[in-house]
């Protein structure tokens, strides 16, 4: 028989690419095809140029960034030695998934479509551009543009004449085999336990336990918005880290939801599980324990917080049995019924538990089994580091705002990783904090002489504070620093930090407080009344620009302001100013990095 194979690859920043990936992965095999679905980072590139189909979903995150987990992949895919015909046996199809109201929609997949085409692939398909701004959301693209996948595959791939695609009502095997036993760990003999030797040092597999050294509000307590310094001991770790470089940290669920999902599920917490492939394309979860208990994977492992996608909902309409919940499941499974899961679930970001609460017939019927397919792993969060190994040796700090806001529902949603992390006491318990380091998107000049300046509202300061601190330490000037928030007595951060550093003349700030006055007063404000300066710095003295923050409009007005210094003080007109703006991007003399 012919072999039938087909590799999906994703490049996912929060789980949504990869959600579709696997999406991709299930249609693919109910067709008959052996397939793998891995990030692009996991892939051996090499293996690339055998390969015969790949069908590639990639978002796009913040101002046309790659997701992290395909940034080697994609600077492999660019190096310039690579000959324009390596690819030429591959048939490849890009989908993206974007939002329209970035100015750089669907950047990454655009760029990967033709770079494969380049390099010789075959594309199977038009590209695919899904956005988040439609009423139904990505799948509104992803739907049509997946049904012309599959007729072209099967007209290049036909499915062989004995077999037929296995109908998408067949409830599919499960992820893993699950097998409840006795005893612990120790006396299982030849099963995987994870272990503690840090061969490449700390990461997702195997992160490091940071011990929490502290955990204080840095906003005035009456102010709408906890911020926190957070401190984390990482001696031992073997962990090092530079301005710029993200810590990664893998929260639990929080004790309340998963208090309710066991009674919910009438599971027992004591009980252990051990679990074995099912698939050979799909390899155990690396850090799970084995056997395990159910009170670890609850409490660990299943993201119990996340708002469920579309694929949970198909999965629930396989075990109900109660005939209206059934049929709701079978509904928000299509793809007419998705502006109504969109509107359920999404725009009041309802949690997993939320939902299961919302179904009581459905969660006794429930394999253990298929709980693994149902709920994905909790993903871990990025904050960018907000201090410097010269300053503190052997610690990690992060700033990051506590995620409270509400919904149409009636509890408050709280974010998970910021949640977990202010409820921590490090006088009270010992408290372990699993991470390990990314290397960040902003890279800083390692020129002494080079002056910077940085444009950091809210938490947006946190990677200048590591540099102003990485740099000043060694007494190293020229650093400018645009820090903006709502009220100078309530949450500027790190004030007492700075007046030391102006005095010694390492450091100048202007700040932007935008309700502490009538009229709001921004950073670009600021930007635009010290136009000479700016200017100056970075005609004259051809000073770095760097720009971080969670504001989604932040970067563009801070970008409009610039535009405005060069075209006031440089004497330059619109287009020529826009143009002097992208070869600062060009030489890394002008970086972005925002969040959500
Ligand atoms: P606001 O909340 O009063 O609108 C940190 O969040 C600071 O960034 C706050 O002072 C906030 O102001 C401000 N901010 C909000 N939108 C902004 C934008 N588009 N550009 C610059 N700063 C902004």
């Amino acid at each position: 028989m012919e072999s039938r194979q087909l590799t999906v690859l994703y490049g996912s920043q929060t789980g949504t690419a990869q959600d579709v990936a696997e999406r991709v992965a299930r249609e693919a095999k109910r067709r008959h095809f052996s397939t793998k679905v891995l990030s692009m980072d996991q892939y051996p590139i090499a293996s690339l140029i055998h390969e015969p189909m790949v069908i590639f979903v990639c978002s796009t995150t913040g101002q046309g960034d790659e997701p992290d987990n395909m940034k080697v992949f994609w600077k492999f895919l660019l190096r310039k030695n690579l000959p324009t015909n390596s690819l030429c046996q591959l048939n490849f199809a890009v989908l993206g998934l974007g939002d329209s109201s970035y100015q750089k929609f669907n950047f990454v997949a655009k760029k990967l479509q033709k770079r494969l085409q380049q390099l010789g692939g075959t594309p199977l398909h038009t590209l695919g551009l899904a956005d988040d701004q439609h009423d139904l959301g990505p799948d509104a693209v992803v739907d049509p543009w997946l049904n012309t996948l599959w007729n072209k595959v099967l007209s290049l791939h036909p499915l062989p004449s004995d077999k037929a695609i296995i109908s998408e009502h067949i409830l599919p095997p499960p992820r893993y085999k699950v097998q409840f036993v006795d005893g612990d760990e120790h006396s299982m003999n030849g099963l995987h336990v994870p272990t503690d030797s840090n061969v490449s040092g700390p990461s997702q597999d195997n992160p490091f336990y940071a011990r929490l050294v502290s955990n204080n509000r840095i906003t005035a307590d009456d102010h709408w918005q906890d911020v926190r310094l957070i401190k984390l001991d990482v001696s031992g770790s073997g962990l090092s880290h530079a301005a710029g470089d993200v810590a990664m940290i893998q929260p639990p669920n929080l004790p309340d939801e998963v208090q309710t999902f066991i009674q919910l599920l009438k599971l027992n917490p004591e009980d252990r599980i051990l679990l074995q492939q099912n698939d050979p394309d799909v390899p155990l979860p690396p850090t799970l324990p084995q056997p395990c208990s159910i009170q670890h994977l609850v409490e660990q492992y299943w993201d119990i917080h996340a708002v469920p996608r579309r694929w949970f909902f198909t999965l629930l309409s396989y075990f109900a049995d109660n005939e209206l919940e059934k049929e709701k499941f079978q509904e928000f499974s299509t793809a007419e019924g998705q502006e109504e899961l969109y509107s359920y679930c999404n725009r009041p970001k309802r949690t997993t538990l939320e939902v299961l609460e919302d179904f009581p017939h459905v969660i006794n019927t429930i394999p253990v089994d298929y709980l693994f397919d149902l709920i994905p792993p909790i993903q871990p969060r990025a904050f960018s580091i907000a201090s410097s190994l010269q300053a503190h040796p052997n610690e990690v700090h992060v700033l990051m705002a506590v995620v409270q806001y509400k919904t149409k529902l009636f509890t408050p949603r709280r974010g998970l990783c910021s949640t977990w992390l202010s409820s921590l006491n490090p006088q009270k318990d010992d408290v372990r904090v699993p991470m390990w380091i990314r290397r960040g998107t902003i890279s800083f000049p390692r020129t002494p002489a080079t002056p910077v300046i940085m444009v950091g509202p809210g938490t947006g300061l946190a990677p200048f504070r590591g540099f102003i601190e990485e740099r000043t330490t060694c007494g190293i000037g020229g650093n400018v620093l645009f820090f903006g928030s709502r009220n100078e007595d309530k949450d500027y951060f790190c004030a007492s930090e700075w007046q030391p550093l102006v005095e010694k003349g390492l450091l100048s700030v202007y700040t932007a407080f935008s309700r502490d006055q009538e009229e709001k007063i921004y950073v670009q404000h600021r930007i635009k009344e010290n136009g000479a300066e700016i200017w100056d710095l970075i005609h004259n003295q051809e000073a770095w620009i760097f720009v971080a923050g969670n504001a989604k409009q932040m970067p563009t007005d801070v970008q409009s302001a610039l535009q405005s210094v060069l075209m006031e003080h440089g004497d330059m007109g619109e287009t020529e100013a826009d143009r002097y703006i992208h070869s600062l991007e060009h030489r890394r003399r002008y970086q972005v990095e925002a969040w959500s």
